[in-house]
């Protein structure tokens, strides 16, 4: 197995900018696992599937062709010869992806494909499990947080950025929602791995958080 470096953390905590920035700086693979939870949300979504159908889950989720591709400093995701980078960040799929999430067997899948990623690739793993299931014996694990009115800011800055007209509102509302389905769920819920360090993002700038996660990564 490669190198494998955690961050998890809820939406708006930061991880994902942290994360691209950190797997440039080490030349490692940024994993994004949301985006893979994203991904089986749209051909959910696409394919009229009902979530009890955990015979038709399991089928897209065992045949599903993710593919991850930089392109400057960005990072496009493909289904197969498909560019999804944007079909995915919609709110529809934000609370899709996190309804699916809750299920076994999409989770188990999952954990088995991510693992098989980290087999032949040093990584910067990002998502909700990656320091407490998929990768325990990481070497360093981070756990990013921040206060719910800072996530929620983010998100709608992030959102007004690409055009999109929502309110601050019903960014909370999602937000708040997902925030519980994915703490509260039984199965590889959002919390810090015993041995994480805690990052609070809140006052922070994305390069004081990078240069704090670079100073643990030289100890360790
Ligand atoms: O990080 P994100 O917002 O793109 O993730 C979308 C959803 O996917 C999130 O609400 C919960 C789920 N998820 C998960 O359960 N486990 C992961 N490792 C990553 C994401």
């Amino acid at each position: 197995m490669g190198d494998v470096i955690t961050i998890d953390g809820p939406a708006g905590s930061g991880k994902s900018t942290v994360a691209k920035i950190l797997a440039k700086r080490l030349g490692y693979t940024y994993l994004d696992t949301g985006a893979m939870y994203r991904a089986v949300a749209l051909l959910v979504k696409e394919n009229r599937i009902d979530l009890e159908d955990r015979y038709s889950l399991k089928r897209i989720c065992e045949s599903i062709k993710i593919r991850f591709m930089q392109q400057g400093n960005e990072q496009k995701v493909f289904l197969g010869e498909r560019d999804i980078s944007e079909d995915i960040r919609t709110s529809e799929i934000d609370l899709l992806s996190s309804d699916i999430s809750l299920i076994k067997e999409v989770r188990e899948i999952m954990t088995a494909l991510q693992r098989r990623i980290a087999e032949n690739a040093n990584l910067v793993a990002e998502g909700r499990d990656m320091g407490t299931v998929v990768f325990p014996d990481a070497r360093i694990k981070f756990f990013l947080t921040a206060t719910f009115e800072t996530r929620a800011m983010r998100r709608y800055v992030e959102r007004k950025d690409k055009g999109d007209n929502i309110s601050i509102e019903k960014i909370k509302k999602e937000l708040a929602k997902r925030d519980t389905q994915d703490q509260s769920r039984s199965l590889a819920p959002l919390k810090p791995a015993k041995d994480a360090i805690v990052i609070d993002t809140t006052d922070m700038d994305i390069e004081k958080v990078i240069d704090e996660m670079i100073f643990h990564i030289e100890k360790s």
